[in-house]
């Protein structure tokens, strides 16, 4: 987190509270949060985008109190299953602010969403259309969006790339099933169709796909005007703005995003005849991720095969990122001055794979031992909102800290949660 300050001793505080104290306090492993940041993040795409909506994609990190600061500092809240729009809602989040998506909508998200009136659906497929048309109240009109396909390549991983054609999410511009839809959309007489969606992927670094994603979708709303001789007022361009996992990597500045998207709306729009529509982004990881400490104790250091292993109390069930795409972290010794010279370690999960690995190749001081910590930065997205319960070793609390003080958003899980769902022999 930006608040991160090295203390002389060793330490770092987060938020002016010390991690080492929070690992003790709270055990580890912990996922520290800065709330201060998580506001500011939010406050930095509302100074960008002041024309726009900002919807904060809770697929990233969800828990009531993350609802609620970004409630507070503004946003709505993209969800995708009846499970994250109840959280939503239980903490007052107000159902027009909040965006359903999903390319496979359960019957309970959809009627779920209906009976909330969410603020939009975001339809996902010709046969979605005709289940949302037959549960929807005929004493209003929903309003959804369609998601399309731009085909635009880009994104920092394979997994998570969306803006083309051979992917499951969206209706493709391309072979014309995006435009059959908006058709078929039309046609229903309790669902307003009100734009277009289209989200091309995660951790991306460049603003120059969202510019061809901007023109492209701009471009089948011109084609929309001219078939059906209407005006769609809304653009929906989702998430995916990158972060620094580690140093040297890029991330994704929503100003410059702002200028870039803005110019090429001001431009595309006359040119096609249409007027600039209200815009909506959706930005998750850019929220949370970076405002994210995890905090690990070392568990095991053995030398083997010419290779150093460092193993921390966690991993893959509370951050299967690594495992999933490849990626690794930056972990840095914390809670006692570095007294040996650096060596190169390979930091490692304690779970039954060769694949839970946190970092490779970084340097650690020599003299890392059991007992010491290991902070982890960049984890407050897609770690604890992708844990599973692997090897039952029960995932870790969110700590919130804020002005010097620390307070438990979501307790450790414990052997009794884990089991209770096993209704034995
Ligand atoms: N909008 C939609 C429709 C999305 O599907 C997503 C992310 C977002 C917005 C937010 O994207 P963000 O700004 O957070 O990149 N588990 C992967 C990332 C998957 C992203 C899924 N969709 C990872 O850990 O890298």
């Amino acid at each position: 987190p930006r608040s991160a300050r090295p203390e002389p001793d060793g330490d770092v505080t987060v938020g002016g509270v010390s991690l080492a104290e929070a690992a003790d306090r709270f055990g580890t492993p912990v996922y520290v949060l800065d709330e201060q940041e998580v506001r500011d993040r939010c406050r930095a795409y509302r100074d960008a985008f002041p024309e726009a909506d900002i919807v904060y994609a809770a697929k990233a990190f969800l828990c009531r109190a993350v609802a609620h600061w970004v409630r507070e500092e503004g946003l709505g809240l993209d969800v995708c299953s009846a499970g994250e729009l109840a959280l939503a809602v239980t903490t007052g989040f107000p159902p027009e602010r909040i965006v359903l998506h999903g390319n496979a909508k359960s019957p309970e998200d959809l009627s779920t969403a209906l009976r909330l009136r969410v603020g939009r659906v975001v339809v996902d497929s010709a046969s979605e259309i005709a289940r949302l048309a037959a549960l929807a109240p005929t004493d209003a009109r929903q309003r959804v969006m369609v998601r399309v396909v731009p085909g635009i390549a880009a994104g920092g991983h394979l997994k998570v790339r969306t803006g083309t054609d051979d992917q499951k999410f969206g209706l493709s511009i391309t072979d014309g099933s995006a435009q059959h839809a908006v058709a078929r959309l039309l046609d229903q007489p309790h669902l307003e169709l009100v734009g277009l969606h289209c989200h091309i992927g995660s951790q991306i670094d460049s603003v120059k796909p969202y510019v061809a994603a901007v023109r492209r979708t701009v471009g089948l709303m011109a084609r929309i005007r001219d078939q059906h001789g209407i005006v769609l007022p809304e653009l929906n361009i989702g998430g995916g703005h990158a972060i620094a996992c580690r140093p040297g990597e890029r991330s994704l500045d929503p100003g410059v995003l702002a200028v870039r998207v803005r110019a090429e709306l001001a431009e595309g729009c006359p040119r096609a005849g249409l007027p600039v529509p209200r815009l909506t982004l959706e930005p998750g990881r850019a929220i949370v991720g970076p405002a994210g400490v995890a905090v690990y104790r070392v568990l095991a250091v053995k030398e083997t095969a010419g290779r150093t292993f460092v193993a921390v109390d966690g991993g893959m069930s509370d951050n299967p990122r690594p495992a999933l795409y490849g990626v690794r972290y930056a972990p840095r010794l914390i809670g006692r001055p570095a007294t040996a010279a650096p060596r190169r370690v390979t930091v490692v999960g304690r779970h039954c794979e060769a694949g839970d690995i946190i970092a490779d190749g970084v340097a650690l001081p020599g003299d890392v031992r059991p007992g010491d910590l290991l902070a982890v930065p960049a984890s407050g997205a897609y770690h604890l909102s992708m844990a599973s319960g692997y090897n039952l070793v029960g995932r870790p609390p969110v700590v919130a800290v804020a002005d010097g003080g620390a307070r438990v958003l979501v307790r450790r899980e414990s052997l009794d949660d884990m089991n209770r769902r096993d209704v034995g022999l």
